[in-house]
């Protein structure tokens, strides 16, 4: 029997921490680009739990994989070798990085791969610190906050730690000029995705490349929401043709399912040695069985052209709506990372979507992002742009 919303609300009030706003919508199924309530009512899903189930909700070989590898072998530590996570690095490189693999359990401890590859790297010449981007989010561990260019994620949890400097998105003076003796790497997110929905410039993730190897530094990408195809190319630098020095992933990674990474090229390969890093649930056979077929379904499916091709429908009739509603500033993104830019805070908005049976996201405080399942079909996106314009219709109504 399936519980009701009262009776999981009362629960959640009593033994849940309150660190999250929650919406009071219980979901017990998901197909698709689909989720269901427990009063059985269906929702549109442009959040896809965070740009995290990117091939939709219960994916027939995702479930498959995990229904078998959990049948044979869940976890063993990093003590021994499991068959898949070799398995897994080497897809992840055959799809255009070459470089080695370390697996973590998130977005925020693959960040924490990042910053401490790069503390390694510049060790011994006294390099430590690491250039970050304002209004970036890397993640809630103390050392991805004091990454994290938002000063309302770290009030309270000061000191921060040290070794971070912050300096414009998409200035490559600004960086110029940060750079220091102390610089280890810059971080930057190839598309801003908490920030606002803001991609990078190529040109200046060209200077940013051409700067960090002039100064011996690494260039580290976090791709954690950007990459693995959200933005129409597997790795989200691939759009650009800038490869970082290393990168982290993980959201839709696992489809659901609990893992991240951090992908370090050749030449940074050794800097981790054994002990100086590790992660208990890192990498176990069941995730990585998970992840190998998140990946395969992406390349059988020809996830990538739906990703372009839905990307630009949505595109051209959010800008249309733009041209209709005066408080629609723009609409910016790349790939099914879209933002639509408000002149007004997105939350009632995002509610009465949800009234209307969508569900969708905000970034920043005014801006609605939309991250649908990367398997989002013609009639989806034709759905949401109805569902938008009704809502924008609604809300210019009241006003
Ligand atoms: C770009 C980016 N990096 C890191 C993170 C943190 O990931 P996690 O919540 O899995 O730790 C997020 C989460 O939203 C993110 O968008």
């Amino acid at each position: 029997m399936t519980a009701t919303l009262k009776e999981i609300s009362a629960l959640y009030e009593k033994y849940v921490m309150e660190t999250y706003a929650r919406a009071d919508i219980l979901f017990v199924r998901g197909e698709g680009t689909r989720l269901y309530d427990a009063e059985g009512r269906e929702y549109l899903d442009f959040a896809a739990g965070i740009a995290v189930c990117s091939l939709g909700h219960c994916h027939p070989s995702v479930t498959k994989a995990i229904q078998e590898q959990a049948g044979k072998l869940v976890h063993t530590s990093n003590l021994y070798l499991n068959e898949w996570q070799p398995r897994l690095a080497q897809k992840l490189v055959e799809h255009g990085f070459d470089g080695v693999c370390f697996f973590a359990n998130s977005g925020a401890e693959a960040n924490e791969g990042l910053i401490k590859l790069a503390r390694k790297a510049g060790n011994e010449k006294g390099r430590y610190e690491i250039i970050a981007m304002n209004d970036s989010f890397h993640g809630r561990t103390l050392a991805t906050l004091a990454a994290t260019g938002r000063a309302k994620y770290r009030k309270g949890f000061q000191p921060d730690m040290p070794g971070f400097k912050f300096v414009d998105y998409n200035d490559i003076d600004a960086v110029r000029n940060a750079v220091d003796d102390k610089t280890a790497a810059v971080l930057v997110e190839p598309v801003q995705g908490e920030g606002g929905v803001i991609p990078a410039c190529p040109e200046y993730l060209k200077a940013l490349r051409a700067l960090c190897d002039e100064k011996g530094i690494l260039l580290l990408f976090d791709e954690v929401q950007c990459g693995v195809g959200r933005t129409g190319t597997f790795f989200a630098w691939q759009n650009s043709g800038v490869a970082p020095d290393a990168l982290s992933m993980a959201k839709a990674l696992g489809n659901g399912f609990p893992i991240g990474a951090m992908l370090a090229s050749r030449k940074y390969a050794g800097v981790l040695t054994p002990g100086t890093h590790a992660s208990t649930f890192g990498g176990t056979p069941l995730a990585c069985a998970a992840s190998c077929a998140v990946i395969d379904s992406i390349d059988r499916e020809k996830i990538l052209e739906n990703v372009k091709i839905r990307s630009a429908f949505l595109m051209e009739k959010l800008r249309a709506l733009a041209s209709r509603y005066s408080c629609i500033k723009g609409v910016r993104g790349t790939g099914l990372l879209i933002g639509v830019v408000l002149d007004f805070p997105a939350g009632e908005l995002l509610s009465i979507l949800r009234s209307k049976g969508m569900i969708a996201l905000s970034a920043g405080e005014t801006v609605l992002r939309l991250v649908p399942p990367l398997t989002v079909s013609q009639a989806d996106c034709e759905k949401a742009v109805a569902l938008i314009d009704e809502a924008f219709a609604q809300l210019t109504d009241k006003s």
